[in-house]
C-alpha cells in the first residue's frame, strides 16, 4: 500500500484592493454579472467573469429553473458562451463572487464541483492553467493558480 498526499495551495488576501488592478476589474465584471443573476429560488446570487487570451471577458450568471435540477451555475453558463462564442481562445483567469439573501457572504465561496469538472475540461483543452479568484460579496479572496489544484483526482478523457 502506497499512502498519496496531494496538496492544494490557496492564496488568500485580505481584501480586494490587495490584488492587482487587472484582478479588481475582472471582479467588478463578476460582481456586474452576480447582480443580474436570475435567482428567484435559492436567493443565492453567483457572477463569473473569464479573461480570454483574445482580450475579451465573457460573463455570466446563475439562472434558475422552477424545476430546479434544469437551472444552471454561473461558472458553467458563462464559460459555455465562452467555449461557444470563442471556440479557439485560451481562459487565463476566472473571477467568481457570490451573495447570499441569508447571510453577509465575507468568506471566499468557492465554485461547485460540478463546475470544478466543467472548468477542468477547458484547461486540459488549453493545456495552459486558469487562475481562479473567488470571493463572497465582501472581505477575502481566495486565488487559486489552476483548476486543477481545486480538483485533485479529476475524472477526464484519458480514462475514456
Ligand atoms: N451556484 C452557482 O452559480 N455556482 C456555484 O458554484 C454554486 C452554486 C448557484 C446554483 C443555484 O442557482 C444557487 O447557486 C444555489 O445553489
Amino acid at each position: 500500500m502506497k499512502e498519496v498526499k496531494i496538496e492544494t495551495v490557496i492564496n488568500v488576501y485580505e481584501d480586494l484592493t490587495d490584488l492587482p488592478k487587472d484582478i479588481q476589474d475582472l471582479m467588478q465584471m463578476a460582481i456586474e454579472a452576480r447582480d443580474k443573476a436570475y435567482a428567484p429560488y435559492s436567493k443565492f446570487k453567483v457572477g463569473a467573469a473569464i479573461l480570454l487570451d483574445n482580450n475579451e471577458v465573457v460573463s455570466g450568471s446563475n439562472q434558475e429553473n422552477a424545476s430546479y435540477p434544469s437551472g444552471l451555475c454561473a461558472e458553467r453558463t458563462a464559460i459555455y458562451y465562452a467555449g461557444a462564442k470563442y471556440p479557439n481562445a485560451k481562459i487565463i483567469k476566472m473571477a467568481l463572487t457570490a451573495s447570499s439573501q441569508n447571510q453577509v457572504t465575507d468568506k471566499p465561496i468557492p465554485p461547485c464541483g460540478a463546475c470544478r469538472q466543467a472548468i477542468a475540461e477547458y484547461e486540459i483543452k488549453q493545456k495552459e492553467s486558469i487562475e481562479i479568484y473567488f470571493m463572497g460579496v465582501k472581505g477575502k479572496v481566495a486565488k487559486s493558480k489552476s483548476l486543477a489544484n481545486l480538483l485533485p483526482v479529476g475524472f477526464d478523457s484519458s480514462y475514456l
